[in-house]
């Protein structure tokens, strides 16, 4: 064991980090986390978070230990509120731990992981929420995680069609070059919306951006964003219609606007209705809201380091 903690940098964890080994690694994780009596051995409290009010930022803190992939991790996440849409407004690092010494192994960057992470966690709920045709995919947001999302879904579901709207042009343009596959760039968040059968909400929005009355019934909506307690994406007409889920009943309860100022009721974890001790009602409305949890950071850091420690004994 290196004395030293080694560095993983973001273009190597792109080498390693395979979406098809991280999904089944992700689903097992969610359903561990919701195990009753923590039967599934993994430690996670909510997030800590700081906010720099100063410069529009927070600071979180987001440790988790699962005993059966053996990754202890904490994750140091930064988000700002900025007006740029060239500057990043989120940066993580990712530490991993020897859970036997606590001795540290290896800082990560945590862009690659944070990205792939959060569009395989939403996927996850797709796969078990959606109806049964899947033609129209919808995106409102266009940075990273609007990519990432885009990247994952158009693999893993057979969409026609993928509208994409964010509040400026310069933005949906900038994804459109990104992503290469074809999309319809929409000029309202309503235009994109209408007739699709999943909506993701990717945005930095503090105020609702997509309401209840233009969701197809029986869409199911992947909301990742509004991860602080006064922000909202979605509005209280969606949120009391629709059947809830949620990654974490603790952290929505502690940390999502949406989930507490319009006082809808949670249906159940997404790891519920992996291990089957919960319905998945897919016939109605769904959504899922996701805050993101240290626990997929885990399992996801332990993975790439393990497929780092491979392809480096490979060279050596
Ligand atoms: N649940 C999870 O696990 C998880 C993990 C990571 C990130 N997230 C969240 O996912 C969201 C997207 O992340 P990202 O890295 O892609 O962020 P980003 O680069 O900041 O993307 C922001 C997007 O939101 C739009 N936006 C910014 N402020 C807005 C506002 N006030 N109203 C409406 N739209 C607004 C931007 O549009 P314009 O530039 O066109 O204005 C852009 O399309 C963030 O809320 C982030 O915190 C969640």
């Amino acid at each position: 064991m290196a004395e030293h903690p080694i560095s993983i940098g973001s273009g190597e964890i792109e080498q390693v980090l395979r979406d098809t080994e991280l999904l089944p690694v992700l689903e097992r994780a969610l359903a561990n986390f919701s195990s009753e009596g923590g039967g599934g051995g993994v430690e996670q409290p909510v997030r800590s978070t700081v906010p720099v009010a100063k410069y529009n930022g927070f600071l979180g803190v987001m440790p988790a230990y699962s005993a059966e992939d053996d990754a202890l991790v904490t994750k140091i996440v930064r988000f700002y509120q900025t007006t740029s849409s060239s500057a990043s407004s989120h940066h993580a690092t990712v530490l991993l731990f020897d859970p036997r010494n606590g001795i540290l192994k290896a800082v990560m960057d945590g862009r690659v992981i944070t990205e792939r992470r959060t569009a395989l966690v939403s996927a996850i709920a797709t796969k078990y929420l959606k109806r049964q045709n899947l033609d129209v995919l919808c995106i409102l947001g266009a940075g990273p995680q609007a990519v990432s999302h885009y990247e994952i879904f158009t693999q893993m579901f057979p969409f026609k069609q993928v509208k994409v709207w964010s509040r400026t042009r310069e933005r949906v343009e900038k994804f459109v070059k990104t992503v290469k596959g074809p999309v319809q760039m929409c000029t309202s968040a309503k235009e994109a919306v209408l007739g699709a059968d999943v909506v993701i909400t990717v945005t930095m929005a503090t105020e609702p951006v997509l309401f209840g009355e233009w969701v197809k019934p029986g869409a199911h909506v992947n909301a990742v964003g509004a991860c602080r307690p006064e922000w909202r994406e979605l509005d209280d007409g969606l949120m009391k219609s629709a059947v809830l889920y949620v990654d974490s009943r603790e952290a929505a309860m502690r940390e999502s606007g949406d989930v507490i100022l319009s006082g809808a009721e949670i249906f159940a974890e997404l790891g519920e209705v992996v291990k089957g001790t919960k319905p998945a009602l897919c016939e109605r409305t769904t959504v899922f809201k996701s805050l993101g949890m240290a626990i997929e950071d885990a399992v996801a850091a332990k993975l790439v380091y393990d497929r780092w420690e491979v392809k480096n004994k490979q060279k050596s």
